[in-house]
């Protein structure tokens, strides 16, 4: 468990007597039960940069702080995870509720990817362990020793979430694809725009020197009609 964290939790609490008795008790080491939720292993199959980088992976739980995982670095490649990282555990689960936690990647320039966003359950854990996978993004195992019915009989929960791979990817590009669209057009618009221009103009001289030679000709019948 986090020290910091829990000392931020504890100093919200009125029962300090409460408070003691779980400080004894947490230095033994497993005499509580927590659902402390460890990575076991994640391999990303999908970085959703445009550009070749390196990632920077994190896990996080809505209202929670982000966890990075500083060794991810590569896509394709399965990193395993003792569970006594630094930066673990992931987060704590309760009981009974589940939380909607995510595996994002961060962006320096526009909002956050989102690998996957799910509900995380104890009862999601058979024996300790649990398989998140999503087609095209990741594939995570999680440790909670104490999660889940422990009986061992409930069948495995492998979440498979095949739902659109990549959506944001989809979206950018149709934002490029219609942004040049767009100046295209503008670029065809100025085109068709000089070109009537010129051709207004050189219609408005012809115009122009058939005025003077009609002018010219009167003039010269004027001036004939004088001499006869
Ligand atoms: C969240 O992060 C902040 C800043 O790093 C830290 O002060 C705080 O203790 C963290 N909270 C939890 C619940 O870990
Ligand atoms: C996901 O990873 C686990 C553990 O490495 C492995 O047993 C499982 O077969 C993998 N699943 C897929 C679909 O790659
Ligand atoms: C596990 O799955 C099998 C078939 O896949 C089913 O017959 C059985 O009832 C399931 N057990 C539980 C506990 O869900």
């Amino acid at each position: 468990m986090k020290r910091n964290q829990f000392l931020r939790c504890a100093s919200s609490s009125t029962h300090s007597l409460f408070l003691l008795s779980f400080f004894l008790l947490s230095s033994i080491p497993g005499s509580i039960s927590s659902r402390e939720v460890a990575l076991g292993s994640i391999e990303i199959f999908n970085a959703h940069e445009w550009w070749p980088s390196i990632p920077i992976v994190y896990f996080s739980c809505k209202g929670e702080n982000k966890t990075f995982l500083p060794d991810v670095k590569t896509t394709n490649f399965l990193y395993s995870f003792k569970g006594q990282e630094s930066w673990q555990p992931l987060t704590e689960l309760p009981e009974k509720k589940c939380k909607r936690c995510g595996i994002y990647e961060s962006d320096t320039f526009k909002s956050d990817d989102v690998f996957d966003e799910w509900e995380m359950c104890s009862d999601d854990f058979v024996e300790g362990k649990s398989i998140h996978f999503k087609e095209m993004e990741f594939n995570a195992t999680f440790i909670c020793s104490d999660c889940g019915g422990g009986s061992g009989s409930q069948n495995s929960t492998i979440v498979e979430d095949k739902g659109e791979p990549s959506k944001k990817k989809t979206i950018a590009i149709v934002v490029v694809v219609s942004v040049l669209a767009s100046i295209l057009t503008v670029l065809a618009a100025v085109f068709v725009y000089k070109y009537w221009q010129r051709r207004r103009r050189e219609r408005d001289q012809l115009r122009f020197l058939k005025l003077f030679e009609e002018t010219d000709e009167i003039e010269d019948e004027i001036a004939l009609g004088h001499v006869i």
